[in-house]
Formats: C-alpha cells, sequence, structure tokens
C-alpha cells in the first residue's frame, strides 16, 4: 500500500485517481490545512470507490507511526507541504517547519518501520535564474539552489536531505519529481484547484476573472525579453502531472539496484507567454479576459521551461495535453464550483 501525503490537495487528489486506475492501492494521510474532505469525496465518486483516509500532520510522528502500524505501507508519495511563495516570505519559520522538519519526521517513522521507497514533490522553482539571452531549456543537471524566497529554499532542502539520506543507506528508493507550472482540472469539472484566498498563480487568477469573481488581470509587466514581452512558463495539465506519479511509483518498484536518487523534470518541453494563456482561455470559455498591464512582480523570472526528454527516456512518461484542454478543464471547474470554498467540511 502507498501512503500519500497530501493526498486532498490539488495535485494528490488528481494523483490517487491515476494511482487507482493503474491498479494500485494507497492510504491518503492530510492534515486538511490546505485542502478538504469534500475532495476525497469527489475523488470517491469520481473512481466508484471509498477511499481509505487517515487525518493528521506529518510532523506528528505519534500519529503517523499509528498508521504505519495499522497498515502495511511500501513506498509514500510526498505532496504535503505548504506553496504560496508570498506567504513563505512572510511566515519562512512556518515553511521550514511544515516543509522541512515535516519531511525529516515522515522520513525518521518510514526507516523506523523499513519503508524506503519515496516519490517526493519537487518544483522547477530549485534551478537557478538563467539569463534569458542564454536561455536553453531546463533539463536536471542544470545548477540548482540559489532559491529565491522560503518556499522554493524548502523544495531546495528537502532534496540535499534525500540526496544525503541515500548516501547513508542506499536501500533507500528514491524519485525526485521537478513540476513545472501544474493547472488545469479533471475532466469530470469535480476536482480542481482551489485556492484559499486571491489566487497568485497565474491561471486560477485568470479562471476567476472569466467567471466575475475578479474585474480584470494584472499581467505583470509586457518588457521582458521574449516573444512578446510577456512571462514565459511551462504549463503542465495536472492530469498528465499525477500520471508521472505513476510512472515513478512502476519504476521505483521495478528498481533492483539504485545508484542514487532519481531527479526527473515534469513538464511539457514548451513555453507559453502569459498573453498566449489568456488568449487559449478566451477561447475555451467564450469569455473576454480584461487585463493591464501593470509593473513586473518582484522575483519574477522572463522564461522558463523544461527539458523534459528525460522523463521520456527514463520514466516513459511525457505530457499530452495542449493548453487549449488545460483552460478547457479550468474552465469547467471554475464555472462549476463557484462557492467550492463554502463546501468545505
Ligand atoms: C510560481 C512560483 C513557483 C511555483 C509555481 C507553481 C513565484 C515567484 N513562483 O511560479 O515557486 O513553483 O508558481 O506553479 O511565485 N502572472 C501575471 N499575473 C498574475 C499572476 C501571474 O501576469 O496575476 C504571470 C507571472 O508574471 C508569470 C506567469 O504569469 O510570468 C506565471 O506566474 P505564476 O502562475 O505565479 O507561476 P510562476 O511565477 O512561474
Amino acid at each position: 500500500m502507498i501512503l500519500i501525503t497530501g493526498g486532498a490537495g490539488y495535485i494528490g487528489s488528481h494523483t490517487i485517481i491515476e494511482l487507482h486506475n493503474a491498479g494500485y492501492d494507497f492510504i491518503v494521510y492530510d492534515n486538511f490545512s490546505n485542502s478538504s474532505k469534500e475532495s476525497l469525496n469527489r475523488v470517491s465518486k469520481i473512481i466508484k470507490k471509498d477511499i481509505l483516509f487517515e487525518e493528521g500532520d506529518i510532523r506528528d510522528s505519534i500519529t503517523l507511526k499509528k498508521v504505519f502500524k495499522k497498515y502495511n505501507i511500501a513506498s509514500v508519495i510526498h505532496f504535503a507541504g505548504l506553496k504560496a511563495v508570498g506567504e513563505s516570505v512572510k511566515n519562512p519559520l512556518s515553511y521550514y517547519d511544515n516543509n522541512v522538519v515535516g519531511t525529516i519526521k515522515l522520513l525518521e517513522v518510514m526507516k523506523e518501520f523499513n519503508c524506503k521507497k519515496i516519490v517526493f514533490s519537487s518544483s522547477a522553482t530549485v534551478y537557478n535564474e538563467v539569463d534569458t539571452k542564454k536561455f536553453t531549456p531546463l533539463k536536471e543537471s542544470s545548477p540548482t539552489g540559489k532559491t529565491t524566497n522560503p518556499y522554493g529554499t524548502s523544495k531546495y532542502m528537502i532534496e540535499e536531505i534525500l540526496k544525503d539520506l541515500f548516501k547513508s543507506d542506499n536501500t533507500f528508493k528514491i524519485t525526485i519529481l521537478r513540476y513545472f507550472n501544474p493547472v488545469g482540472a479533471h475532466e469530470s469539472g469535480t476536482i480542481g484547484e482551489d485556492p484559499n484566498e486571491i489566487p497568485n498563480n497565474l491561471m486560477p487568477f485568470i479562471s476567476q476573472v472569466a467567471v466575475g469573481k475578479k474585474e480584470f488581470l494584472n499581467v505583470f509587466g509586457n518588457d521582458y525579453d521574449t516573444k512578446d514581452g510577456t512571462g514565459v512558463r511551462d504549463y503542465i495539465h495536472v492530469v498528465d502531472l499525477a500520471k508521472a506519479h505513476v510512472k515513478a511509483m512502476d519504476y521505483l518498484d521495478s528498481l533492483l539496484i539504485n545508484n542514487k536518487p532519481l531527479i526527473v523534470n515534469i513538464g511539457t518541453g514548451l513555453g507559453s507567454s502569459v498573453l498566449k494563456m489568456i488568449e487559449a482561455f478566451e477561447k475555451a470559455s467564450n469569455k473576454k479576459i480584461p487585463y493591464k498591464i501593470t509593473q513586473r512582480r518582484a522575483g519574477d523570472i522572463a522564461k522558463y521551461y523544461s527539458d523534459s526528454s528525460y522523463a521520456k527516456e527514463i520514466l516513459g512518461w511525457s505530457a499530452t495535453k495542449t493548453i487549449d484542454e488545460m483552460c478547457e478543464d479550468s474552465w469547467k471547474w471554475q464555472k462549476n464550483n463557484l462557492n467550492v470554498n463554502k463546501e468545505r467540511s
């Protein structure tokens, strides 16, 4: 059985559907601090099966040990963590506590129960900024660690901890997935990204403008050294991303000997600008997305996207969904769930 920490969250909830489809058994462990039990109810309806879950925090070793005692946990997919960049700048201790301390507590319990397989949710944010003129798609070997905020630093620190853990005990089987920009939602329109407050990220913000919750979008700068002057990112459909976890699990299960932790980019290998995303969303929703060009957002990078060839080579995985599909599914989710926060249980 796989323990899915943070399994009720945006990426976790989509991943459990794909794990179920692939025949894996799992139990969700979540403190519901930034997710709701309602998302598990909805996943349950999609997969037509009850979902095993235990409420708990990864920092709470006592509860975690109880879960490891109760179930035969052979591996872990570790999503649990805080993820808002701005909030991490305001509240760094909470980010290091939840993300870094939480992961250490989880790894300690795993070690105690001789559970040594883990897939970890990292982020493209660990890569160093590259000069736009010299930009080439980011490879797993590209330099990392010059992070610009506590959220990014926490992801980088966890990667380093996992590498050191492996050096100390090479029976650990570790996969680190570096996500690019996850967007979109399940095709059912019943689960998706549900930001608690004002969304920081582009796609949730565009959806809220489309649905009339926000008047207009601020486009943070149109004077970047990119084709249309706006920021370029590698947006990836969350269902493609979810499927990458299944491939990562298959890979870990098939490993006899491992030489080092596997680090893999999970992106499409394509870059899309803010204006391109607005255009695609307008097409998908048949709504006008009013926007204003404003100043650049502090800390933003002009462009980055992945070299996604290693994922194909090592995991046999590549993204299949286009930005039109990402926008269509985001829109379906947004228009069906205007007041999803009120349904939190
Ligand atoms: C952000 C995080 C990154 C995280 C990723 C997850 C920052 C600095 N980085 O990256 O650590 O891993 O989300 O998806 O927050 N934009 C607008 N108007 C908006 C919002 C965004 O023009 O209201 C632009 C941004 O300037 C950027 C692009 O849209 O060019 C994407 O922004 P966003 O969705 O916040 O993602 P990242 O900045 O790539």
